[in-house]
């Protein structure tokens, strides 16, 4: 494995682990984008394009139109696709760090970025969104607040909306590991989803394995429909 990439993984497990430790599972997200300085080959899920599956959902779905929400946008180049590609976009991240980055690397988007917590939304998001996007945001949150998350994203769905998620497939009954990313099982995603109609549910591996995984884990897209 890439040794930079293998001293980033164990840099971020420590911090994850310390932050875990004092009851605030969220906050080595911020210390990791601060530290980065805008060096964005620290921030290992930065790809600075928008995500290949993403771009080929959205592009086969013309119907899918609208207010779209990003949820955990990190460095916004999905939420500045959406946005270029005629969405009206609203993308928000936990890390003040990660919403200041985004602001100076598109210094004049029109995308609205603002720093929230999945957890404490504003009350205006709530039936809003014609698509929610969550790529690698579930599989960061801890198992313990990983229900409550799934339920708050889906309740920005306006009568019309889509859910899009992207992340990795947990295959095979494994022990759950102490740091994220965790992958998440279909059977759970299925379930947590359930009050909304599945629109596709899409195993593949990803061809940029920039994350280092080796081999490389599979991948799920999947989307569901309010109806
Ligand atoms: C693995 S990164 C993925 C970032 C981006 N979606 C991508 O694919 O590049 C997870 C992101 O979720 C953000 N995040 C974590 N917990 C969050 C929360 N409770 N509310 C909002 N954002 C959160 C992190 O700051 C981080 O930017």
């Amino acid at each position: 494995m890439d040794e930079n990439l293998e001293d980033i993984r164990l840099k971020i497990q420590k911090m994850a682990e310390v932050a875990e430790s004092k009851g605030e599972p969220f906050g080595w997200f911020e210390e990791l984008y601060e530290n980065a300085n805008r060096q964005s080959e620290d921030v290992p899920w930065a790809r600075m394009e928008p995500h290949p599956k993403l771009v080929e959902w959205v592009a086969n779905r013309p119907g899918v139109n609208g207010k779209a929400l990003v949820v955990g946008c990190g460095l916004g180049d999905d939420a500045e696709w959406l946005e270029e590609i005629g969405f009206e976009v609203t993308a928000f991240d936990i890390s003040k760090s990660s919403i200041d980055w985004c602001r100076e690397r598109f210094p004049h988007s029109s995308v609205n970025y603002c720093v929230s917590d999945l957890f404490a939304p504003p009350k205006n998001w709530m039936n809003e969104f014609d698509l929610i996007v969550e790529i690698h945001i579930l599989q960061v949150i801890p198992e313990n607040i990983r229900d409550q998350a799934a339920e708050k994203m889906s309740l920005f769905l306006n009568d019309n909306g889509h859910l899009l998620c992207i992340g990795r497939l947990l295959e095979m009954d494994v022990e759950e590991q102490p740091t994220p990313p965790w992958p998440l099982g279909q059977v759970w995603l299925e379930s947590r989803f359930q009050h909304l109609q599945l629109v596709n549910f899409t195993r593949f591996i990803s061809e940029n394995n920039n994350v280092g995984d080796f081999p490389p884990l599979p991948r799920f897209i999947a989307a569901w429909k309010k109806s």
